[in-house]
């Protein structure tokens, strides 16, 4: 037979799937994993989160099975000073969301946070039951938005992730790609560790978990660190990068780098130290493995490759 797409039945086959901040880079990707199923999304135009009134209406026209919140207010030094719209996007936001879902059965949310709800002030590889301590204003309400899914439904999956990034949003790996093109030397931070995680393989183990829960009830109502495997400093990820462009040919040119302390390189939010989260949790409820940071971002590059125009290559 030739012409037919046979498509594979899944837990998500009948269900009508939201998606807010779909032309974010987590939304984006969820987006694209997604298509073969029923899904709607929504970006700034079509809903400003941030809106009760409209949000709740939204909602009850759409009345989603599934809801991936991607939207949030990420950007983590703005948040120090707009802090009512940090407020209501980062907290308030999905507060409304888990009413809704706790109002209507069989709906679903899945929800994601960060590795900044931890002060970073401990030398251990976090795990989801290590106390939280958000030391700047956008951990504060990503923690805030935690707490009121988990006091108003159970129906949920929270995902705290870390350091994302993808081939052409605005993200540290993009940025190294710039300064390839535009400068020779840069200084990047060396005393803060974390793990990047890429929007692909983010919203692929989601998809994956959230398949899964759906049909062992038990792995849901809980809260999950979800990022790409292995851990390394900002400075080790610009190295790698530069290291990889060059070895893709993205580029030819070699950026040099040098790494400094955070008191060197001051921002307005203070950012953790230490940001190495755990993921088996993750791994042994779901039974997966999760990919390597240096294999996700190789499989990035490319992705950016494929779409750089080449009259634009460096
Ligand atoms: N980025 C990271 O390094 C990082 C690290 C840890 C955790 N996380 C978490 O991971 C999740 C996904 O992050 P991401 O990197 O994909 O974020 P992102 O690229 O910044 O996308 C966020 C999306 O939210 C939308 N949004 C913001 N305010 C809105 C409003 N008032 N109304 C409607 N939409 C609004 C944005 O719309 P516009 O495009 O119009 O601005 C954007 O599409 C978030 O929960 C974030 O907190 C991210």
């Amino acid at each position: 037979m030739t012409g037919l797409v046979t498509l594979k039945h899944t837990p998500l086959t009948s269900k009508k799937i939201l998606i807010f901040g779909d032309k974010g880079q987590l939304g984006t990707a969820l987006k694209k994993a997604l298509t073969t199923f029923n899904v709607i999304s929504a970006d700034r135009e079509t809903l400003d989160v941030s809106d009760s009134d409209k949000v709740n209406t939204y909602l009850n026209k759409v009345a989603p099975n599934i809801i991936f919140n991607a939207a949030a207010f990420t950007n983590v030094d703005l948040a120090e000073t707009e802090t009512l719209t940090n407020k209501k996007i980062n907290a308030e936001f999905p507060q409304l969301l888990s009413e809704y879902v706790e109002k209507n059965k069989d709906c679903y949310l899945i929800h994601y946070s960060t590795d900044y709800v931890y002060s970073g002030e401990s030398s251990n590889v976090l795990s989801e039951d290590d106390s939280v301590g958000p030391i700047n204003s956008y951990g504060i309400e990503k923690y805030n938005g935690e707490c009121a899914i988990k006091k108003n439904t159970s129906r949920y999956l929270i995902f705290r992730t870390s350091w994302v990034f993808d081939h052409f949003h605005k993200n540290f790996l993009t940025t190294i790609i710039k300064f390839i093109e535009n400068k020779d030397f840069v200084s990047i931070v060396d005393d803060q560790l974390g793990a990047p995680t890429y929007a692909t393989d983010l919203a692929k183990y989601s998809i994956v978990a959230l398949e899964k829960a759906l049909l062992n009830h038990d792995f849901l109502g809980q809260t999950y660190n979800l990022c790409n495997s292995g851990f390394c400093s900002w400075y080790e990820y610009a190295n790698f990068i530069a290291k990889q462009a060059v070895h893709t040919n993205i580029s030819s040119k070699i950026l040099q780098i040098t790494p400094v302390s955070s008191s060197e390189y001051p921002t307005k939010a203070k950012r953790p130290k230490n940001s190495r989260m755990s993921t088996n949790k993750f791994k042994q409820t779901f039974q997966v493995s999760l990919p390597e940071w240096k294999d996700a971002i190789n499989r990035c590059l490319i992705e950016l490759k494929k779409n750089t125009p080449p009259h634009q290559s460096l």
